[in-house]
């Protein structure tokens, strides 16, 4: 049995890499399935957050993708690999994620985000346990869950853990970044509404760091009064994806 390794991950456009494939849903269920076992055992004994937090942004982008002119298909592929985008967490120490009064230090902030890189090792490790074998397009579908894994603290100005930048980050990723940055800023703001946490994202707080079109596709589904335009949506989708 040999499964793929994915250490060195290159850019590349998640919306036409996932119409290349289909995948063995039951054998990526049962990896799901035993990685959820295992981020519930995290969540007793941090306090329920992670896996929620999965299951919250994961079904947040594939409402944008579909909004937004991206197949049904393709969105379920990018919805189920972003669903374990932050597995890497559960091989850190507790203590790092706990929300304490001022801003985290430099150095913590970097800790934080060395679970992308840890997310690896989780993936892989349960995939052997399991005993499953990820060939041809299942291994394409694994790349696709690495990638989210790996890239989803990349910010446009380069300040992310890979430091890719501009062009680097396709568009789905940039929404996905968008959607996670969102989701945890509710987390230590709980009292905060979406509209505040966006003109946050769209601040110089975090400037260079977002894409602000695809903030506004992502307020068009999720912030009241912002109607979709299905055929708006296509076209600014379309627009962005070339
Ligand atoms: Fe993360
Ligand atoms: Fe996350």
């Amino acid at each position: 049995m040999s499964n793929p390794s994915f250490n060195s991950i290159t850019p590349m456009d998640l919306a036409s890499h996932v119409k290349e494939y289909s995948y063995n849903q039951s054998a990526f269920s049962k990896l799901e399935n035993r990685l959820f076992e295992k981020m519930r055992a995290y969540d007793e004994k941090y306090g329920a957050y992670l896996t929620e937090h999965l299951k919250r942004t994961s079904d947040q982008l594939f409402l944008v993708l579909v909004t937004h002119g991206l197949s049904q298909t393709d969105s379920e592929k990018l919805k189920q690999a972003f669903l374990l985008h932050d597995v890497g967490k559960i091989l850190q120490p507790i203590a790092l994620w706990e929300i304490t009064s001022g801003k985290p230090s430099d150095e913590k902030k970097k800790e934080r985000s060395n679970h992308v890189h840890l997310a690896q090792r989780v993936i892989d490790e349960t995939i052997n346990e399991l005993g499953l074998d990820f060939s041809d397009d299942d291994k394409e579908h694994l790349k696709t869950i690495h990638y989210f894994a790996k890239t989803h603290h990349e910010r446009l100005c380069g300040k992310g853990p890979l430091g890719w930048k501009g062009g680097q980050l396709d568009k789905v990723l940039r929404i996905a970044t968008i959607i996670d940055e969102i989701d945890g800023k509710h987390k230590a703001n709980a009292h905060t509404g979406l509209g505040h946490i966006i003109d946050v994202l769209k601040s110089d707080k975090h400037s260079g760091q977002f894409d602000h079109e695809c903030i506004s596709l992502y307020a068009s589904v999720f912030v009241k009064g912002l109607t979709p335009s299905a055929k708006a949506g296509k076209a600014s989708f379309a627009r962005l994806a070339l």
